[in-house]
């Protein structure tokens, strides 16, 4: 099968992708496979409940909406926030008050729904097909429009002596209150009490909006926000926070360098690129665009990365070089400092003149190639240290001579432990000084370095 790539999306798509795939522990080709799959899949009878409010395929997460109506004139625009939202694919299931089906009907909301709408905490039918709780459950956001002032009271209070009111209380999940009232009930001291308690309790609110109410000559504020004003104050509410990389592109390498001497010798070192790997999946996490450019290691492709495998250092450099420009780079792979200057095509053999002479010659310096560019430079570039001895003055002198801006360094001797380890003890250098960190797991160091970096992007600190 040929390699998926994703075209003409925005970057907010692509954004929510890598999300989806780290979140899911995929990579994106896997994550974009899987979706293409589902969404060509015929949609599944609805046998149960739970089948008819399944998230749609390609929907962010979390996607089905339970949409209380309590009773208020305003209920009569909830007919069209509900083909609004079923537009934008969200699953909806909706209870109506009593008082609501004074003012539309559980027909013409049954009707533009999809399904009928649940009215009673004692309907045999519905309890046991689905009951109060589960209804409270089963979705991933409550949005109550209208939001009567009579409801709002229930709730401020924990009353559940009817659905509406018993589903509010037993959900664990955000809710949205679209109030609408007369302006005199809005700015009464009882509902603005209320509303404080609501909004204390983690409960948020969209309007009501100024103007014109239904009724003949009352204006003021009121009036239930708009349908699509609602829609895109639940949309904010179930879209996955941005990480603090979002919108950023980061380059890592990490790893090994294999530099041949023959088809099968080569010369190597003992990086198990842990860390750097480490970094990736860390940055991803935090919603970056990465590319992870890997020498030969035993590590799979982490989620949500672009993961480029190489062999040797001259490989690596070209591999960094295409993934520029980049807002960050972090070079964390032991790269081998020489190579055979002319690699035997066929294997060395014992010929009884000795040991053959190796001719070294010395690679290129990725890191500090990157860092001297004069274009495509990353605005932040982040240099390692291996080192066994003297770990800070050396790290120090390296981050001269290479003209990054920080070098995480690392105790590389045997007592270190680093190489091929799962802790680390680094120590940042940058120009306003040296950090010490204490000794923590590869993965802990990815995101405390990601969360510097964040932090540096920002202007909080360099
Ligand atoms: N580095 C690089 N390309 C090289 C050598 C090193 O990009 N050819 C990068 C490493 O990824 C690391 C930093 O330079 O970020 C320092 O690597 P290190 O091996 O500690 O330093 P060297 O430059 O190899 O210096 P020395 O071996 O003398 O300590």
């Amino acid at each position: 099968m040929g390699s998926l790539t994703v075209r003409n999306v925005s970057e907010d798509v692509k954004q929510r992708l890598r999300l989806r795939a780290a979140a899911n522990g995929r990579s994106m080709e896997e994550e974009i496979r899987l979706l293409l799959a589902e969404s060509s899949a015929d949609a599944p009878i609805a046998a149960t409940p739970d089948a008819r409010i399944a998230k749609p395929a390609g929907t962010p997460a979390a996607s089905r909406i339970l949409l209380i109506i309590s009773g208020g004139i305003a209920a009569y625009k909830s007919l069209d926030l509900i083909r609004r939202l079923r537009e934008r694919g969200f699953s909806l299931r909706v209870v109506m008050t009593k008082a609501a089906q004074e003012f539309v009907t559980p027909m013409s909301v049954g009707a533009i729904a999809g399904e009928a709408a649940f009215t009673d905490l004692f309907d045999h039918a519905s309890e046991f097909d689905v009951g109060h709780i589960r209804l409270a459950r089963d979705n991933d956001l409550v949005v109550v429009a209208p939001a009567t002032a009579d409801l709002m009271a229930k709730m401020a209070s924990g009353h559940a002596d009817d659905l509406a009111s018993a589903v509010l209380l037993a959900t664990n999940r955000k809710i949205l209150l679209a109030p609408a009232m007369n302006p005199a009930m809005w700015g009464h001291p009882a509902t603005q009490r209320n509303l404080k308690r609501l909004i204390a309790d983690g409960v948020v609110t969209v309007g009501p909006n100024a103007g014109e109410m239904a009724e003949s000559g009352e204006a003021g504020r009121g009036r239930m926000a708009e349908p699509l004003e609602i829609v895109a104050a639940a949309q904010a509410l179930l879209a996955p926070a941005p990480g603090p990389l979002a919108g950023k592109r980061i380059v890592i390498t990490a790893g090994p360098t294999h530099e041949p001497i023959d088809p099968v010798r080569y010369i190597a070192n003992r990086s198990s690129g842990k860390q750097g790997h480490a970094i990736a999946r860390a940055a991803a996490a935090a919603g970056a665009d990465v590319t992870l450019v890997t020498g030969p290691v035993t590590l799979p492709d982490p989620p949500g990365v672009k993961t480029v495998r190489v062999e040797t250092a001259r490989d690596m450099l070209r591999a960094v070089e295409a993934a520029l420009p980049s807002d960050i780079g972090v070079f964390a792979a032991a790269v081998a400092d020489w190579r055979v200057a002319e690699a035997g095509e066929r294997k060395l053999k014992k010929d009884g003149s000795g040991p053959p002479k190796l001719s070294l010659t010395e690679n290129p310096d990725i890191l500090a190639t990157v860092s001297k560019l004069k274009s495509k430079r990353p605005a932040l570039v982040v240099g390692f240290a291996a080192e066994t001895e003297q770990v800070i003055e050396h790290a120090k002198a390296k981050l001269k001579r290479k003209g990054c801006d920080w070098i995480v360094a690392n105790d590389v001797s045997v007592q270190g432990g680093a190489m091929g380890g799962d802790d680390n003890a680094v120590h940042i250098i940058s120009a306003s000084g040296v950090e010490s960190w204490p000794v923590q797991s590869k993965d802990d160091v990815a995101k405390s370095l990601v969360a510097r970096i964040a932090a540096a992007l920002t202007g909080q600190s360099k």
